[in-house]
C-alpha cells in the first residue's frame, strides 16, 4: 500500500484505536430527499463534529459542507439509478481526479452480489482499486443487498470476501447473526450500515454487537441523524466505537446528553 493511500485511510479509520464512526448521508443519491436529509447543511450542524468521516455525494460536499472543514470526506462514486429504477443498474459517476480535487480521503462504490447487475458493479469496484491504487485513494466497497436476498452470514461473507478478492481498503456491510465469521473471512476492516431507524437503545445494541464481533466501526445514517437527538445519538455510538463502552453506558449517555438539551428543545 502507497505512503498516500496509507495516510487517507488513517484519516478515515482512527490508528489509535483501529475503529471509526463514519455518519452516512449519502441516501439522496438514489432516494432522493431523504427524512432527516431535508437539508443537510442543516443535518450535520450539531453533529459533524462528532463524525471521524462524512460519507456523502459530491453535490452534498460542494453544497453543504464548509471547504475549511477538517472532517475527512469518503465520496460516493457510484449511482445513475432511483428508487424508481432497478438500484443495482449502477455505474461510476465521478472521475478520479475530481476526487482528487475534492480532497476527498477516501471514495466507496456500491456491489450487488447476486443481482441481475451483479458482473457490472464488481467490475467497477476492479475499475475503481485499480485507480485507487494509481493515485494513493482508499475505495470503499459497499454491499448492498436487494430486496431478495437475506442479510445472513452466508451471503454477507460471500459479498465482503469477494469486495476484498476484488482489491478494496475496507468494506461496508450489514450486521448479521454470526458476524464474527464474516469478519474473520475477510482480510480488510469492515464497517456497519445501521440500517432503517430503530429505537436508540436497539440501534446502540447493533453496534455493540458489531464491534465485539470485530467490526472496526459504523458507517451509520437514519439511526443517527433520524434520531430524536442526532447529537446526543452519535456521541453514544462513539462511546462504544471508541470508548468501548457497553450498550448500558452508551445509552445512559444519550439520555444524559439528551436531557442536557431539553430546555433548548422546548424553546425551538
Ligand atoms: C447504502 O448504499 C448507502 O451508503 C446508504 O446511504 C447507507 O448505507 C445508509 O446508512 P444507514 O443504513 O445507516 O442509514
Amino acid at each position: 500500500m502507497s505512503w498516500g493511500l496509507q495516510n487517507r485511510l488513517a484519516r478515515i479509520i482512527n490508528p489509535r484505536t483501529h475503529r471509526t464512526v463514519m455518519l452516512a448521508i449519502d441516501h439522496g443519491y438514489f432516494l432522493g430527499p431523504t427524512s432527516g436529509l431535508e437539508v443537510p447543511r442543516e443535518t450535520l450542524k450539531p453533529i459533524q463534529a462528532y463524525a471521524d468521516t462524512l460519507m456523502l455525494t459530491r453535490g452534498v460536499l460542494r453544497t453543504s459542507v464548509d471547504p475549511c472543514s477538517p472532517t475527512p470526506i469518503v465520496l460516493r462514486v457510484s449511482g445513475g439509478t432511483s428508487i424508481l429504477t432497478p438500484l443495482s443498474n449502477e455505474g461510476i459517476t465521478v472521475a478520479m481526479e475530481d476526487a482528487i480535487r475534492l480532497n476527498v480521503a477516501g471514495v466507496a462504490l456500491s456491489i450487488f452480489v447476486g443481482s441481475e447487475h451483479e458482473r457490472q458493479t464488481l467490475l467497477n469496484l476492479a475499475h475503481l482499486v485499480d485507480e485507487g491504487e494509481r493515485y494513493g485513494m482508499p475505495v470503499l466497497a459497499v454491499t448492498a443487498v436487494g430486496k431478495e436476498m437475506n442479510r445472513d452470514a452466508r451471503y454477507l461473507g460471500l459479498c465482503c470476501r469477494i469486495a476484498a478478492e476484488l482489491g478494496a481498503h475496507f468494506v461496508k456491510t450489514y450486521y448479521c447473526e454470526d458476524f464474527e465469521s464474516v469478519v474473520r473471512n475477510c482480510p480488510v476492516p469492515i464497517v456497519i450500515a445501521g440500517g432503517k431507524k430503530l429505537p436508540e437503545k436497539d440501534a446502540l445494541r447493533l453496534t455493540y454487537q458489531a464491534i465485539q464481533s470485530g467490526a472496526c466501526g459504523v458507517d451509520m445514517g437514519r439511526n443517527i441523524f433520524q434520531s430524536e437527538d442526532p447529537a446526543a445519538m452519535i456521541q453514544a455510538v462513539r462511546a462504544i466505537v471508541h470508548e468501548n463502552k457497553n450498550v448500558d453506558q452508551a445509552y445512559e449517555l444519550f439520555q444524559s446528553l439528551r436531557s442536557q438539551r431539553e430546555p433548548e428543545r422546548m424553546l425551538a
